[in-house]
């Protein structure tokens, strides 16, 4: 897996990103906030749930971090009235986060299965948090998109999730919690496939969400064709998504 952070299609990205949407409403449920919190979203992409976390902080703050230049100017552009209440910072959350303050919250959705080291992860974020500091986030749990690495597989000879995502299981990242020193852990994996209208939108969803790094991987002449054999071998316009579900306190 690579270690450094790719770039995105930032413009793309929120106009499809509503399974995400979706996602981040849930995240937010598991968070009983005050309104004068320090939150640290990790993986923020293009700031819609930054967004929903300054509604309910209207005496605190977000640092939102992302290893994605593109992602992070989309969200400088979103929010751009409400800047005086959001640290926005490059981070390539697989290392030690430098920040200057601890924070009393970690929120992240769809962004861990992106990093390889599930160990090194949660040690990062543990060192940003004081003691009673609540980290609640989703990522892909083991068998997130199993149909998609099947037809990615198939299509370029090659496994799907090798040195890309890391779909981690809930026993195991329940005791990485534990071992980075949270408690009252809960890990929850549920299945959630998320539907599509017409080819189009399918595609543009595979595309933009899930094909980027594999896509990145050959010629830009080559992608389309990509794109379309992926989908084509799947057998319903249908992404099957298993999402992991993980709250801990520090
Ligand atoms: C699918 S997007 C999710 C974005 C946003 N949380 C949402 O729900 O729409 C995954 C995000 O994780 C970020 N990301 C992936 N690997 C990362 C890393 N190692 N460090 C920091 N951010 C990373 C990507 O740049 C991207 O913005």
């Amino acid at each position: 897996m690579s270690t450094e952070p790719r770039e995105w299609d930032a413009g793309a990205y929120d106009e499809l990103a509503s399974p995400q949407s979706r996602w981040g409403l849930r995240i937010l449920a598991l968070l009983d906030l005050k309104g004068d919190e320090t939150v640290l979203e990790a993986g923020c992409g293009t700031g819609r749930d930054t967004a929903r976390l300054l509604d309910k902080l209207p005496r605190g703050r977000v640092i939102a971090v992302d290893g994605s230049a593109q992602m992070l100017d989309r969200l400088r552009n979103r929010l751009s009235g409400r800047l005086n209440r959001v640290d926005v910072v490059k981070v390539n959350l697989a290392r030690p986060i430098e920040l200057d303050t601890m924070v009393d919250v970690v929120f992240s959705v769809a962004a861990f299965h992106w990093i390889a080291d599930h160990h090194a992860l949660f040690k990062n974020l543990a060192a940003v948090m004081r003691p009673g500091a609540v980290l609640a986030a989703d990522c892909g749990g083991r068998g997130n998109v199993a149909q998609v690495s099947a037809a990615i597989e198939k299509v370029s000879g090659v496994p799907a999730e090798a040195g890309i995502w890391n779909f981690a299981d809930p026993q195991e990242t329940h005791r990485l919690l534990e071992a980075a020193g949270f408690w009252n852990v809960d890990v929850q994996i549920h299945s959630e496939p998320a539907s599509f209208e017409d080819d189009i939108q399918f595609e543009r969803f595979l595309e933009t969400v899930i094909l980027g790094s594999h896509l990145a991987r050959i010629s830009e002449d080559e992608r389309p064709a990509f794109v379309k054999a992926v989908a084509g071998l799947l057998p319903e316009r249908q992404v099957d998504y298993v999402r992991l579900t993980m709250r801990g306190v520090r």
